[in-house]
């Protein structure tokens, strides 16, 4: 293929941050030395050696964000060089995430959330004062011809994850990526000019989290996550032997009678999905851990692997083993360092040990920054090098998923019920909760309750419970409305409490439990501002694939921001009508979930809770 390459050479440090991942060029195709004895032999290292090299384009395009602060055209045209991939094509792929950045940036970046429960918390107040003291968002300024970039700078984010500590924020700096609570908007800005490791922006120290007595919580805080010793002091690995002692067809037999289902949004029954695949003649079979979590307002993803990672990797080789896949993947977002850093270390250590070898082994792969690659067949785009764009279904991934062969998909929590299943047995698990909705679930609970963090509970628990195991809403306050599932998810009213928080209730009540999101609201907050923001989000998050949803969504935050301007097109009614028919086109006419449920939030506050 004629890659029409730029006439650009990398600069040393961009050389060193490619070599580092791929190593060094075996022959002149590839950038390096001419005259090499490969040279001769471009059979061995031909078109389809090369192309099979493509799933590394993004590992390698962080790898030069990570090590040169952005992604130059010199740095960009040797990764094209080296992976055979041609330049306009790969630039498609560097823009599509938010991570990366195709223009110089600062070498230390703070991305501050301002998402749906970061506002309400402080953000907005630390961003107006970054702005007056620190200057606008990523600003360059003009030095004589040169365009000058600050040591430091900070962008707006959308919901981190981390939303129990809210205020939010991810520095972004090579070699010293962290997840962190902002504590004041003073302190915040000068930790931010001062470059140095900041006073007031802090790791995490203390996590709060409800009833770790569950299945899903109980080493959280109580057994060392870095340790296999102590995971296998605590039961690790009992159930992985246990797996391999009974066979791939007993396993799905117990999750099929657990009647487990995906944690991850869709509620799809793991037993089927499992059973499905492993049916497949087609080989290999890929088993891919669903670690995007982006959803505003969940965090329990994150909390599960930075507390209990073992139990994942376990987890995942149960899985593999009941349904034959050879090679596995956590996608896990790349705002998530310290999660990564647990599991890498768990997936090494586990390996050392031989739970993870030959027969399977886990890959972790680091998001950009995209919320749509959370979607399945986004994340199958995503690994293999292109840009996070969902596929049409069929077919299914379980059918043709990554690299076109049959596949696994499953959110971090619903693997992390899997040791459980299998020790216990499916119909023991079964027992727990209400008949649809079997197991213990794990809620995020922030905004304004008193304790917010991650309780797990049986399924069958009403709203109400919920917010009371969180302390209820500060005293003083009072509740206005409660988020569930998310910013894909559904506004509930006050009066709703009784709301039985179970698959069945939920549906029943025209709610949903999504990625189980509850944010609850008091009376200060303007709903109005909220309603923008998530309008915002899924403007911004769409891939823009389909028109109902690249249009609608930008239509939809038009209309909203007319509204709360005063500065209707004849009314508020006739705004409110546009609304509805923008969203039903997108509920019906998108290819995948972000468009099909980018109005829902809204129009249940519209119609629910009587906003607008
Ligand atoms: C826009 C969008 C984002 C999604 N993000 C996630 C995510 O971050 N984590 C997740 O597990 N599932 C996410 N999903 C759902 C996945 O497509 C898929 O249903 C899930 O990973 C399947 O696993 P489960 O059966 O264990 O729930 C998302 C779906 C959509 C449409
Ligand atoms: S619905 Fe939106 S996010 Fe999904 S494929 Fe279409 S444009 Fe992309
Ligand atoms: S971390 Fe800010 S809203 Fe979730």
């Amino acid at each position: 293929m004629d890659l029409k390459l730029h006439d650009t050479n990398p600069t040393e440090e961009e050389r060193a941050a490619v070599d580092a991942l791929l190593g060094n060029p075996e022959s002149a195709w590839e950038g390096g030395e001419r005259g090499s004895r490969v040279d001769a032999h471009v059979a061995m290292h031909g078109g389809r050696t090369t192309r099979e090299k493509r799933h590394l384009l993004l590992p390698a395009l962080q790898a030069l964000q990570a090590r040169v602060g952005w992604i130059s055209e010199s740095g960009l045209n040797y990764v094209c060089l080296r992976l055979n991939v041609p330049p306009a094509d790969a630039w498609g792929v560097a823009t599509f995430y938010a991570l990366l950045s195709t223009t110089p940036r600062a070498k230390r970046v703070l991305h501050v959330c301002d998402d749906i429960v970061c506002r309400c918390k402080g953000a907005l107040e630390i961003i107006d004062h970054l702005e007056k003291t620190v200057g606008p968002a990523l600003a360059h300024e003009p030095a004589g011809d040169h365009v000058h970039v600050p040591e430091s700078s900070w962008l707006r984010s959308p919901c981190l994850g981390l939303c129990d500590q809210a205020p939010a924020a991810f520095l972004q700096a090579a070699g010293a990526e962290s997840l962190v609570t902002l504590r004041g908007r003073e302190a915040t800005a000068a930790s931010l000019l001062s470059g140095h490791a900041p006073e007031s922006v802090t790791q995490p120290q203390t996590l709060r989290y409800g009833d770790v007595t569950g299945p899903l919580l109980k080493r959280i805080g109580r057994v060392d996550p870095t340790d296999i010793n102590a995971y296998r002091a605590s039961g690790g690995f009992d159930a992985l032997r246990k797996a391999r002692e009974i066979g791939p067809e007993a396993i799905i037999k117990e999750v099929t009678e657990s009647r487990l289902m995906g944690r991850g949004g869709a509620a799809f029954p793991t037993g089927r999905k499992w059973d499905a695949v492993a049916k497949q003649p087609a080989r290999p079979h890929y088993l891919i851990c669903n670690a995007d979590e982006s959803e505003p307002g969940t965090f329990k993803d994150r909390v599960l692997m930075e507390g209990d990672p073992f139990a994942l990797v376990e987890a995942m080789a149960i899985a593999a083993h009941a349904t034959g896949c050879e090679r596995g993947y956590i996608y896990i977002r790349g705002e998530y360092p310290l999660a990564t850093a647990r599991l890498q270390n768990a997936i090494d250590q586990s390996r050392a040990h031989g739970h993870l070898g030959d027969a399977f082994d886990i890959e972790i792969r680091r998001g950009g920054g995209a919320y749509i690659c959370g979607e399945e067949t986004a994340i199958f785009n995503s690994i293999e090098g292109y840009r996070g764009e969902p596929r049409n279904k069929p077919p299914f991934p379980v059918q043709a998923g990554l690299f076109q062969r049959p596949t696994v998909v499953n959110n971090v929590e619903t693997l992390a019920n899997i040791p459980s299943i299998v020790l216990g047995g499916g119909a023991a698990y079964a027992k727990i909760g209400t008949e649809q909705s079997t197991g213990t679930r794990l809620f995020c609970l922030s905004g304004h309750v008193v304790n917010p963090g991650v309780y797990e509970t049986p399924f069958g628990k009403k709203l109400g419970d919920l917010l009371e195991m969180a302390g209820g809403v500060p005293r003083g306050s009072k509740l206005q409305a409660i988020l569930l599932g998310g910013a894909a998810g559904v506004f509930v009213k006050p009066d709703e409490l009784d709301m039985p928080l179970t698959f069945e209730g939920a549906r029943a009540a025209k709610a949903t439990l999504g990625s189980g999101v509850i944010v609850a609201y008091d009376d200060t907050v303007d709903m109005k501002d909220i309603l923008l923001r998530i309008a915002a989000f899924f403007r911004d998050e769409s891939c823009g694939q389909c028109v109902p949803c690249r249009v609608g969504t930008v239509r939809q935050e038009e209309a909203l921001h007319r509204i709360a301007s005063g500065k209707t097109l004849g009314g508020v009614k006739k705004e409110v009508a546009l609304l509805d028919e923008v969203g039903l086109g997108m509920k019906d006419a998108s290819i995948c979930g972000l468009g099909q449920t980018a109005y829902s939030a809204i129009e249940s506050a519209i119609h629910r809770l009587g906003v607008l």
